[in-house]
């Protein structure tokens, strides 16, 4: 018999979403937040999913994590149908209060790894502390989560995620909800381990500038219910282009593409 001829199958993507529809049920029926939407995303990829607040973001971060069933459409993680949560995809939230109160910073980090990745106390408490580091929280290894400003929860959050490592970074508006400084700092910090790790990510905002600066490729949703409305390559399009008449010129665009007008901002 013939030796089977070489054929090289390009790897499937890290995470990918076909045709993914979302309703909730609601009193007065279902209530579509996302329609038909597909996305892809390779390894080492920054995909940012950007739409007006209430285009179903949100919604569909929390169907790729698995915690909200799909009402029609496949999630797949590297070709393989997934349909509930898993240590493949960890999710960053807004909120200030992902970490458990009664924790300190590393047992918080550690925790999910003796949970999710069956590893033995001291590797994971050795783990923990490395990805702390990453961060720059060594200092704050035990500390409380409430001794900790909004910006070192999301640090610590954001390393108690890359601990686990997973396939796959989910990150909902992690920095909406700090100041303008601490957030541009924490935006310059994830680009530099984005940088280090080579992690894949799917980071979802509605700040124009910020989709622009994270990503490398954006996808932008229409309002409710959620559509794709186009993609745009950013890859281009980092730190030391902020300012750039490119940079710009591509904010003027996308924001023309959500809001039919260069005028005003989000
Ligand atoms: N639990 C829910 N029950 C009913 N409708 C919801 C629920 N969560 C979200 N929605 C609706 O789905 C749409 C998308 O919400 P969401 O995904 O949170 O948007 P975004 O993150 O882009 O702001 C919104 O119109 C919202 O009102
Ligand atoms: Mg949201």
């Amino acid at each position: 018999m013939a030796a089977p001829a070489l054929r090289l199958e390009p790897a499937p993507p890290v995470l990918e979403a076909r045709r993914l529809t979302l309703d909730y049920a609601t009193d007065r029926g279902p209530v579509r937040a996302v329609e038909a939407v597909d996305l892809s995303v390779d390894a080492g990829e920054r995909l940012v999913l950007l739409g007006p607040s209430g285009c179903g973001k949100s919604s569909i971060l929390k169907a790729l994590a698995g915690f909200l069933p799909a009402t029609s459409g496949t999630i797949l993680v590297r070709g393989r149908p997934v349909s509930g949560p898993g240590p493949d995809r960890i999710v960053v939230f807004q909120e200030f209060d992902q970490l458990l109160p009664w924790k300190t910073v590393r047992d918080n980090v550690a925790f999910p790894l003796r949970v999710a990745r069956k590893v033995s106390r001291a590797e994971a408490r050795d783990r923990a502390e490395a990805a702390l580091a990453r961060v720059g929280l060594t200092r704050a290894l035990d500390a409380f989560p409430h001794a900790l400003s909004g910006g070192m929860k999301q640090r610590a959050a954001i390393a108690r995620a890359l601990a686990t490592e997973p396939d796959v970074l989910l990150m909902d508006e992690p920095f909406a909800a700090l100041d303008a400084l601490t957030r541009r700092q924490l935006q310059e910090d994830l680009l530099a381990l984005a940088e280090e790790l080579r992690f894949t990510l799917v980071f979802v905002t509605h700040a124009i500038d910020e989709a622009v600066l994270i990503g490398t490729r954006l996808h932008l949703l229409s309002p409710h219910p959620g559509r794709t409305l186009a993609m745009r390559d950013t890859a281009h399009l980092g730190l030391a282009e902020v300012g750039s008449a490119a940079f710009e010129e591509l904010t003027r665009e996308v924001h023309t593409l959500l809001f039919g007008s260069t005028r005003g901002h989000v």
